[in-house]
């Protein structure tokens, strides 16, 4: 940016958008045909969910859908990313196709472009048919191919009208949170040869849908979301350093070099098998030919970012003392506000891997902030989070990253995982007693922003 009193101006072409999942909005999930899903299944363990919620109702989007594309459409957004429940469309997982399920995205579609909204489509946003989970969910090798099943059903549905496609949501979370800490469903801890046999069959499922989206939506685009961690040593101690490279592999390259060509990290392999989390560097889910599929030409790459790492070694003695250290000002996620790190992601990936083009398909923050007696919810916290990465976006661009898009995390407040509806990361306030939304402040200060193009 050349002064603080300039504004920068997004390429005309910007896609301004707001992203939601289905199962964190939805609700309805007994209805129409809809089979259970693993976080339907997570949420009925005693202990698995903070506020032992579910999400049954959650925002009632399945019924409320109108008034949220009304509400977007006040918004002046330009793209609605939302994510496709796969056990409303083949609710045994593989085989017959539910049309009522189809019928359900297919209004949806057809209200956000009468909005003038485009849609973004997630294949994948976590919630698997449970009777696919019965048979080793994606630690099986057949869930990659009924997920290209799946695919082929309903991009055939929507690719009329459907012209932007994210394949998989966050491989890491699924395997790391899925199989290691066991927050996420299937709720498995500590099992490294299921993480990783999961993340390759993700990966997988991405390389197999990618042909069958340009098939079937020869206009429209394609690609993969990684949540993506920067992360720098606390000090430039030979540990730190160590410890920082070995997060980055964790994090962040695993699944970004296999998806641009590289297959898997050997450095990556060799701490996996110095820890004893493997028996060997074989990896046993590696089939011939995998890494040339997973390695799919894509037109994007969507990358979800909160906040970044700083690696300390806490086990080396005499290390050097830190100089840097994380700031505290963290949202309620305990996740520290850090723009900066935005923009270096994206400046890395464009020097690392050069992309077609990045979208940043998910970005955003928890605050409580409740409406006030006027009924106002004044999210400042919110406005200066978003303030901020959308300047790291444009001081990106500014150095030329091909990013195309900005999806803001959440549209709704919204079920949380894990944390159930205790954090709220909505531009829109949900009252969960009565349903009602009160966009807050923040969506007007949106809503501002895409009518000026720039900040
Ligand atoms: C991302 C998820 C999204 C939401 C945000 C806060 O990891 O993709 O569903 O939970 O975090």
């Amino acid at each position: 940016m050349k002064g603080l009193a300039q504004m920068f101006k997004f390429p005309d072409n910007f896609v301004w958008g707001v992203a939601t999942s289905s199962f964190q909005i939805e609700g309805a999930v007994d209805v129409d045909g809809r089979s259970e899903s693993i976080w339907d299944r997570l949420c009925k363990r005693p202990g698995a969910i903070a506020d032992n919620t579910n999400g049954d109702v959650a925002c009632d989007h399945y019924n409320r859908w109108p008034e949220d594309v009304k509400i977007m459409s006040d918004m002046g957004v330009g793209a609605y990313r939302f994510s496709v429940a796969w056990p409303r469309i083949i609710p045994t997982g593989r085989g017959a196709t539910n049309q009522k399920g189809i019928d359900f995205y297919s209004r949806l579609v057809d209200g956000l472009l009468e909005a003038g909204i485009d849609p973004c489509v997630t294949l994948y946003h976590w919630d698997l048919p449970q009777i696919l989970e019965d048979q080793g969910g994606w630690t099986n090798r057949d869930t990659a191919y009924a997920f290209a099943d799946y695919t082929e059903t309903i991009s055939r549905a929507l690719g009329d009208r459907v012209k932007t496609w994210v394949t998989i949501n966050e491989p890491w979370c699924i395997s790391v949170l899925g199989y290691i800490n066991g927050e996420h469903a299937p709720g498995i801890k500590n099992d490294w040869p299921k993480a990783l046999s999961a993340a390759h069959h993700v990966m997988l499922g991405h390389g197999l849908a990618v042909p069958i989206i340009r098939d079937n939506v020869p206009d429209g685009e394609v690609g993969i979301t990684v949540n993506l961690v920067p992360n720098e040593p606390a000090s430039q101690s030979g540990a730190d350093r160590d410890a920082c490279r070995h997060f980055d592999g964790f994090f962040n390259r695993w699944y970004l070099d296999p998806v641009f060509g590289r297959g898997y990290p050997a450095d990556r392999v060799a701490d996996l098998v110095k820890a004893g989390e493997i028996p060997s560097s074989d990896l046993p889910f590696l089939h011939k030919g995998d890494l040339e599929t997973i390695a799919a030409d894509s037109d994007f790459l969507g990358i979800n970012y909160y906040s970044r790492a700083v690696i300390r070694d806490e086990k080396a003695e005499n290390n050097d003392p830190p100089d840097v250290v994380s700031t505290k000002n963290e949202t309620d996620m305990g996740w520290e506000v850090w723009p900066l790190g935005l923009e270096q992601i994206l400046v890395r990936l464009k020097d690392d891997y050069n992309p077609k083009a990045i979208q940043v398909t998910e970005n955003g923050c928890a605050y409580a902030t409740a409406p006030n007696a006027d009924g106002i919810v004044e999210d400042t916290e919110r406005i200066a989070y978003f303030d901020g990465h959308i300047r790291a976006c444009a001081k990106a661009i500014e150095q030329g990253v091909p990013l195309t898009a900005y999806y803001a995390w959440s549209l709704l407040d919204n079920f949380e995982w894990a944390f159930g509806y205790e954090k709220r990361f909505g531009l829109v306030y949900v009252d969960y007693d009565t349903l009602d939304r009160t966009p807050k402040q923040s969506a007007h200060w949106y809503r501002d922003l895409i009518q000026k193009g720039g900040i």
